[in-house]
């Protein structure tokens, strides 16, 4: 195999741990990133390819079509959900350029949760109960007459905040009215779904796909509210670690025995296979494993954990999984931990104040991998332009380890307003 420029799409902490891995691939001799952010780009080195960002967005399509075939790249990575949901596999591969991630169609299963639910139901994978309205008198009458606890989410995508977890009847009338009435997410919220509340542990599962196979990646675990002791709102993840330290490796092989094949199998048989990562949120249960959602694309933070860990030529599954030979690849992952601890701005996942100089990174060390999400580099200076600014994240002999890495890190590091949880992996009951 020759090495060849690749493109990858978005500007997340996700995106520069997947161009950070990819440099590290002696197949891959120039990264190009669009958009990119103020952490990626960088020069060759010895054993790492360059790296670039170009201000090409995200929905231009054609203009990221033009610009793979003018710089000749061998192989598109798509990070983020909504271009995926827009059709950008299809339209690449339409003009013959090789892209790794789901074609729209297949896309469905996270930028519809009507389109997962039927799915689910239709092909026996274990979820929560559920009803599916338009109507929100509909909506009500469901509600009152179901009479248990429920999470009332917007069919589309909303940016991970369309799912209201409700404590009370009032409470999810409201979030019908939000949704239905209000249009707070527009039209991801021409319907919704109402689902029967579930508790137990989260996990975040990953798995490589090429529409047959599946390889499954370290099992991960997210933390999503904004606060210590999992309090606050909702954010898109202030940290993550893998392994998580409390599945067994029976219950992962369960899992994808019951959950990822039979998904597989029944994208095939509706003529949707379905080739990317497919990611489920799932929560273990008094029944076991239920599939919380389905995402089209690897995590945001847990990208920053997983690859870390993976031992095998990243560029090589992504191009087997492409090129339908997944079979032929044995994933292997360090004997090892990961933790990452996301650096917000002060207000996240509310209002925020943007264009805040960030120093202290110079001062962080060499085992430490600091991914950049909203960060730019202005007139020479590193400046906040997210809500999520960096991903700081290390490697341990024990989870223990990797955290106190990160955590240490973190003190050399300083914008005004920063907040970060001090909790990551800590609330682990084994
Ligand atoms: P989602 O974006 O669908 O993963 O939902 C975001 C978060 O809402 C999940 O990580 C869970 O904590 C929570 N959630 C979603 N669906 C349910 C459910 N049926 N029961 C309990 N919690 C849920
Ligand atoms: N960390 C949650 C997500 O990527 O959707």
């Amino acid at each position: 195999m020759t090495s060849q420029p690749i493109l990858i799409i978005g500007s997340g902490g996700r995106e520069h741990t997947l161009a950070w891995t990819l440099a590290r691939s002696p197949h891959v001799s120039q990264i190009w990133v669009t958009p990119g952010n103020g952490g990626m780009n960088w020069s060759a080195a010895s054993g790492v390819a360059a790296c670039q960002s170009v201000p090409i967005k995200a929905h231009e399509i054609e203009k990221l079509i033009d610009f793979a075939i003018m710089q000749r790249v061998g192989l598109v990575i798509v990070g983020p959900e909504q271009p995926l949901a827009d059709g950008i596999v299809d339209r690449f591969q339409a003009v013959g350029l090789s892209i790794f991630g789901p074609s729209q169609a297949a896309a469905q299963l996270e930028s519809s949760k009507a389109f997962a639910k039927t799915f689910m139901v239709t092909h026996g994978i274990p979820t929560a109960e559920y009803a599916c309205f338009e109507d929100i008198h509909q909506a009500g009458e469901w509600l009152h007459a179901f009479g248990r606890p429920v999470v009332v989410k917007a069919d589309g995508l909303a940016a991970g905040k369309g799912v209201l977890v409700c404590d009370t009847v009032e409470e999810a009338d409201a979030a019908l009215r939000l949704i239905l009435e209000d249009r707070q997410f527009g039209a991801a919220g021409n319907r919704v779904v109402i689902e029967e509340r579930l508790s137990g542990k989260e996990f975040s599962v990953l798995v490589f796909s090429d529409g047959k196979t599946i390889a499954p990646m370290v099992v991960a675990r997210d933390h999503k509210r904004a606060l210590d002791g999992d309090l606050g709102l909702n954010t898109g993840g202030m940290g993550a670690i893998a392994p998580a330290p409390d599945i067994t490796s029976a219950q992962i092989e369960q899992v994808c025995r019951e959950i990822f094949q039979p998904t597989l199998e029944g994208m095939a048989a509706q003529r949707t296979p379905y080739v990317g990562v497919l990611y489920a949120g799932l929560m273990q249960t008094a029944e076991g494993m239920k599939v919380l959602e389905f995402n089209c694309r690897f995590g945001d933070p847990e990208t920053q954990v997983i690859l870390p860990l993976l031992d095998t030529d990243l560029y090589e599954v992504l191009l087997a999984c492409v090129e339908g030979r997944l079979h032929e690849i044995e994933l292997c992952w360090k004997a090892a931990s990961c933790a990452t601890v996301v650096l917000a701005s002060g207000g996240y996942p509310g209002d925020y104040a943007v264009g805040k100089p960030i120093s202290g990174l110079d001062a962080v060390g060499d085992d430490v991998m600091v991914f950049h999400a909203g960060t730019a580099l202005e007139s020479g200076q590193l400046v906040t332009v997210g809500g999520r600014v960096l991903a700081v994240t290390a490697i341990g002999p024990t989870l223990d380890a990797a955290l106190q890495k990160s955590y240490a890190a973190i003190e050399r590091i300083h914008f005004a307003g920063m907040h970060f949880r001090r909790d990551i992996g800590r609330r682990v009951e084994i």
